[in-house]
């Protein structure tokens, strides 16, 4: 018979992504792998995604539910498609449900198209609330289900917490679920034009500066922060930066004003996804203890990107090519750098400018750069193995999960210390080496010259073997995975007075 299990929750997450169904970035990654994480501590989960359609992988579905939600006052159809995935060391399954509407969601990108915002945002993402509202009602007052927190995630999903608590007289029956709202990135807090509010279908004495209101705009984010019972943010000290001007987006009085602050979860990695000795993706598998494959790995990878098999340092950066990410500052010192003895991988899709000008980099060092404009998520993991290091220059960064992938992987972090590449990765300092905790690089000043410097210096160390295997070894043996952080937010979740039951 199965145990047990104490104090068990019903958590519905919402998000506008997860792994493996549909990914942008960091979000997928935290939301696929927490909701497994939490499934594995014997807490039920119920994940809300967007249908995203023909871009998901194609698996049986069934479907569910199916009701109208009222977008301009029209009555739209949606069904609720549903799929259940199977945990290794869980008790229950992870339900996953669709929110499916072809119109808004079967479609070419996730939020936007040919590097334009899709002008209709706003009306998707508040019908996929609306929906989640309504999906809850079924499982609460159809199914008799007891839901203890609902999870949101960033802004697509914050006007959830303005529905059910904002409009809690039309949903009594959802009264005792509490939510708690994961701020990921505040740079995206899904701003709209002021006449775009009859959109959210939300009584108009909501868009006013004590609720959603922004300047004259609509600010999902804001009203999520406001109307939710708590609000978290990926790293203990992105949880403070964002109390400041300097990183708080505009948004920073809002937060300082809620009651029970913010707090910081800092985010893990899915162990059984980024493992290189298990690494599908990987032509050679490696560990800390043997890391030959990771030699492999580096020529395959070589060959993969057009470079010489040289016996260089190879330097990477992988990611969304925007401003946050700083990598304008290493395409301003790449003169210096492609002077030097070394090769250069960049992985990347985003500002059409970084794109070109990255392009440009790679005609002219052709036989030193390695560029791939677009989203490869096979590649990612073969350049984290391949690479001897991975710049991560960011302007603010709320976790980052690159570096820790990274980590993992025996790749050395170079990073800007901020967020979260401040709480993961352990500075190379006398101290640090001597200890063993030394990790990885940081710099502080976002300049190109001291961006420069801190290469130079890893360089240097590179060059140093026995350090260097230090370095790298320290890095490989680090926790980080999700189980430390996903007890955190069973920790919040309580905090917020819910009571679990006993579910066997
Ligand atoms: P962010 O969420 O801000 O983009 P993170 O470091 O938290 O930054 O997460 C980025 C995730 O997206 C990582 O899993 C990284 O491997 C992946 N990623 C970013 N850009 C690409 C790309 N062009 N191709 C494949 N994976 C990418
Ligand atoms: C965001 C942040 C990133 C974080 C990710 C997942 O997109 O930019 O730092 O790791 O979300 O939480």
């Amino acid at each position: 018979m199965a145990s047990k299990i104490p104090d068990s929750l019903h958590i519905v997450m919402a998000a506008s992504e997860a792994v493996p169904y549909a990914k942008t970035g960091g979000l997928a990654d935290v939301v696929g792998a927490l909701s497994l994480a939490l499934a594995k501590l014997g807490h039920q989960i119920t994940l809300l995604l967007p249908g995203y359609g023909t871009r998901l992988p194609h698996r049986h579905r069934r479907v569910a539910m199916q009701f109208s939600v009222p977008v301009g006052g029209d009555p739209t159809d949606v069904s609720i498609e549903e799929e259940y995935v199977t945990v290794t060391g869980a008790s229950h399954p992870v339900r996953v449900l669709f929110v499916c509407h072809a119109p808004y969601f079967d479609r070419l990108g996730l939020y936007q198209q040919d590097h334009r915002d899709y002008p209709d945002n706003l009306d998707r993402f508040s019908f996929f609330c609306r929906a989640v509202i309504q999906v809850l009602h079924v499982l609460v007052d159809r199914q008799r289900e007891k839901l203890d927190i609902l999870h949101l995630h960033d802004w697509q999903t914050a006007l959830c917490a303005v529905y059910l608590k904002a409009l809690s007289h039309e949903h009594t029956s959802l009264g005792s679920i509490k939510t708690l709202l994961t701020v990921h990135n505040l740079g995206y807090q899904g701003i709209f034009p002021g006449p775009e509010f009859m959109k959210t279908g939300l009584p108009s004495p909501l868009f006013s500066p004590s609720s959603l209101e922004f300047y004259g705009a609509v600010n999902c984010l804001k009203g999520g922060i406001i109307f939710s019972d708590a609000v978290s943010t990926v790293s203990p000290t992105y949880a403070r930066e964002i109390l400041t001007a300097e990183y708080g987006c505009g948004l920073e009085g809002v937060l300082a004003h809620r009651t029970g602050g913010v707090s910081g979860v800092t985010n893990g990695i899915d162990a059984d996804v980024w493992d290189p000795a298990r690494d599908a993706y990987l032509p050679a598998q490696y560990c800390a203890d043997d890391r030959s494959g990771k030699r492999v790995c580096k020529r395959a990878l070589q060959d993969e990107l057009g470079l010489p098999g040289l016996d260089v340092p190879l330097l990477a950066v992988i990611g969304r090519l925007t401003f946050q990410k700083g990598f304008d500052l290493l395409l301003e010192i790449l003169p210096e750098l492609m002077g030097l003895d070394l090769q250069l991988i960049v992985l990347g899709a985003g500002d059409s400018h970084l794109e070109q000008q990255f392009t440009a980099a790679k005609e002219k060092y052709a036989q030193r750069i390695g560029l791939h404009l677009g989203f490869d998520e096979g590649l990612a993991h073969r350049i984290e193995a391949g690479s001897d290091m991975l710049i991560m220059p960011s302007r603010y960064e709320p976790c980052g999960l690159s570096q820790l992938y990274s980590l993992r992987y025996g790749t050395v972090p170079i990073v800007r210390r901020t967020g979260g590449l401040a709480d993961t990765v352990v500075p190379f300092r006398p101290s640090t080496v001597t200890s063993g905790r030394a990790t990885g690089f940081h710099f502080i000043d976002p300049s190109p010259d001291t961006l420069l410097s801190t290469i130079l210096l890893a360089l240097h160390v590179y060059g140093e073997q026995e350090t260097w295997k230090a370095l790298v070894t320290s890095g490989m043996n680090q926790d980080l995975s999700w189980d430390q952080s996903a007890r955190n937010y069973v920790k919040l979740y309580h905090r917020l007075g819910v009571r679990g039951e006993e579910r066997g």
